[in-house]
């Protein structure tokens, strides 16, 4: 009785064994293709209609408004984008993400604040949209504080190319 017990105690953990492996293993691979389809959306061309582009600033990069973006930036961006900007943050590292260098003055040129305003408000890539989850002077914040992080670019609405 003992014996047929313990066979049958063998024969279920050969049973289920194999089967849990395999949903391990499963899952990696859900997590690989995951992280290629993420990767997979970053060379997605970026077309920023002209009049977005030239949508102006519509709040004052005064030291009220860095400091509001300066606090929105730490909360809800700088674990992609770093404390400093510097596109460091913990989970860009872990998911591979290469978020630009806010602290660069040539990133900066690149781009007009009406730019920044449409890929914050739709993304890019791996970036994530904010769409109407945020208001838009609270965009304006965090474009002013994105500005303020490369102090040799004076804030410039046209790209300097
Ligand atoms: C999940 C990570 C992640 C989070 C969270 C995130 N970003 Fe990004 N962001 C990125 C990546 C990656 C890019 C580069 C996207 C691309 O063009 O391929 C990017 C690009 C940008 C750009 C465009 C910069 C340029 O010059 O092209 C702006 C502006 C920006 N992010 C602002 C923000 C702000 C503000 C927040 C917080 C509300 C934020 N991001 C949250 C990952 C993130």
């Amino acid at each position: 009785m003992q014996t047929r017990r313990f066979l049958a105690g063998v024969l279920l953990l050969v049973l289920i064994l194999p089967g849990a492996a395999g949903s391990l293993a499963v899952g990696g691979q859900e997590e690989e293709k995951a992280e290629e389809e993420a990767q997979a959306e970053l060379p997605k061309p970026l077309v920023i209609p002209e009049e977005e582009k030239q949508r102006k600033n519509a709040v004052e990069a005064t030291t009220e408004s860095v400091e509001a973006g300066r606090k929105l930036f730490t909360s809800q961006c700088a674990m992609c984008h770093g404390e400093k900007g510097d596109g460091k943050g913990e989970l860009a590292q872990e998911a591979k993400l290469t978020p630009p260098d806010f602290t660069e003055p040539e990133t900066r040129k690149k781009r007009t604040d009406g730019e920044l305003f449409y890929i914050l408000t739709t993304g890019h890539g791996a970036m994530p949209g904010q769409g109407e989850r945020m208001r838009e002077v609270q965009k304006w914040h965090l474009i002013n504080f994105i500005r303020s992080l490369a102090p040799a670019q004076k804030p410039a609405d046209k790209p300097a190319e």
